[in-house]
Order: structure tokens, then sequence, then C-alpha cells
């Protein structure tokens, strides 16, 4: 158990290198990398004494409340699907649970899934409940654990439906697109997806309540 929790954390902090890296506009992130790492085992002090408040960016600097973010982080985009059934959504908690006890404290995740198995969104504006309970659940309870989401709205591939899905709604309201890139431009399909911004943006205004 102990060792699995320690390569679980391994890896985690791979990841977060790794999506600093990608972010990084120059070479000024990796030294953020560094910095965390030495500086980890104060993070719980240093949170609990924090407001709860949005991560913004200042130049090339993430900041709260005026102070520097550094952060470890790591990618699950599974965890709404994993809690829209009942049987799996311990899973949600243990993941958040385990990577808090390592020091992580940001999660990219998924807060789509477009017309295909666990539909989030079962066609444009149409949700599944259980699922957006789901989204919600992943929301409080990283919250809970400290931990601040980076929620993806929308994939650029076709995995969980993405911008494929949007344009074969369109073709099925009758409109004729030929390529997956008419989601980028035509009217229709930016208001399905802006929609779906305004209608996710809710649930995480609310989810802060639990
Ligand atoms: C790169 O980092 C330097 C020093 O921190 C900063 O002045 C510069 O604006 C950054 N460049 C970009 C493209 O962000
Ligand atoms: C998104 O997908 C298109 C192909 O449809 C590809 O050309 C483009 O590079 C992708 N963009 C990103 C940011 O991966
Ligand atoms: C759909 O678009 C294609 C290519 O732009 C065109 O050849 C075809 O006739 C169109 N079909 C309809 C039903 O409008």
């Amino acid at each position: 158990m102990e060792i699995q929790r320690k390569i679980l954390g391994f890896k985690l902090t791979f990841i977060a290198i790794f999506l600093l890296l990608a972010n990084a506009d120059n070479g000024t992130s990796e030294t953020t990398c560094d910095k965390l790492e030495s500086n980890s085992g104060n993070e719980d002090e240093w949170m609990e004494e924090e407001e709860w408040e949005m991560v913004e960016r200042r130049g090339n600097q993430f900041v709260v409340n005026n102070s520097p973010f550094y952060f470890n982080g790591f990618n699950t985009y599974w965890l709404m699907v994993l809690a829209a059934d009942q049987s799996t959504r311990g899973k949600v908690s243990e993941v958040f649970q385990q990577a808090a006890s390592v020091g992580l404290t940001v999660c990219r995740t998924w807060a789509f899934n477009d017309g295909q198995w666990r539909a989030l969104q079962i066609s444009p504006s149409i949700y599944d409940e259980v699922v957006f309970k789901a989204l919600d659940f992943v929301v409080s309870e990283a919250k809970k654990y400290k931990i601040r989401l980076i929620l993806s709205l929308v994939n650029n591939w076709s995995d969980y439906g993405g911008k494929k899905q949007y344009v074969k709604w369109g073709n099925a309201a009758g409109l004729n697109f030929t390529s997956d890139d008419d989601f980028f431009s035509h009217p229709t399909l930016k208001t399905y997806y802006k929609n779906h911004v305004k209608a996710s943006s809710s649930i995480f205004l609310l989810s802060g309540e639990h």
C-alpha cells in the first residue's frame, strides 16, 4: 500500500512537471516546479491561511491573493464518469485523498462528455441529471481535499464526443458540415458550445455551497 502510494505520487508529480513545461512560454516554469518540490512540506499550513480564491495569471506567474502560486498537479480525465456510478464513486474520493496526502493541489479533469456512453450532454443543452450530479460531486470532493480543478469543457479530439460530436449535432439539425473544424467558426455550433459553458459554469458556482 505504502509502495503503491509512492508510485502514484511519483507518476503524478511527473505529469505535473510535464504540464508545467507544456504550458510554459519560456523556461521560467521549470524553476517554479523546483521551488515547489522543496516547499511542499509547508503546504498544509499555507493552504489553511489562504482564502479559497481562484488562481490568476500575472505576466508569466500564477498568483492567488497576490502571492505566487506554486503547485504539483495531476491529470485524471475520468472522475465524472466514475462518480456517475455508485459502485465506483468512492474512487473519486480515494484519488483526491491520495493526491492530497502527497502534496498535490491541482487536478485537471473532464467537465464534458458529449453524446456518448454516460454522456453529460446528451444532445445540445440536454443534460443527464445523474452525470451532472456526478460532476457536482467531483467539484465538491476536490474542494474538501483542497485541490483546485482545471476543468476541460470540450475535446479537440473525438474521445468523449468533442468537436466532432458538435458537428454531428449540427448535421442532425439539417446543416451540412464536412469538417470537424467547423466547430470553431459556424455560429450554430459556437452557440451550442457557449450554452454548454454557461450550463456547466452554474454548477461550479453552486458547488462552492456544499
Ligand atoms: C520570459 O521570462 C522573462 C523573465 O521572467 C519575462 O520577462 C518574459 O516576458 C517571458 N517571456 C514570455 C514570452 O513570457
Ligand atoms: C486540433 O485538431 C486539429 C485537427 O482537427 C489539429 O490540426 C490541431 O493541431 C489540433 N489542435 C491542438 C491544439 O491540438
Ligand atoms: C453539402 O456540402 C457539400 C460540399 O460542401 C456539397 O457538395 C453537397 O451538395 C451539400 N449537400 C447538401 C444536402 O446541401
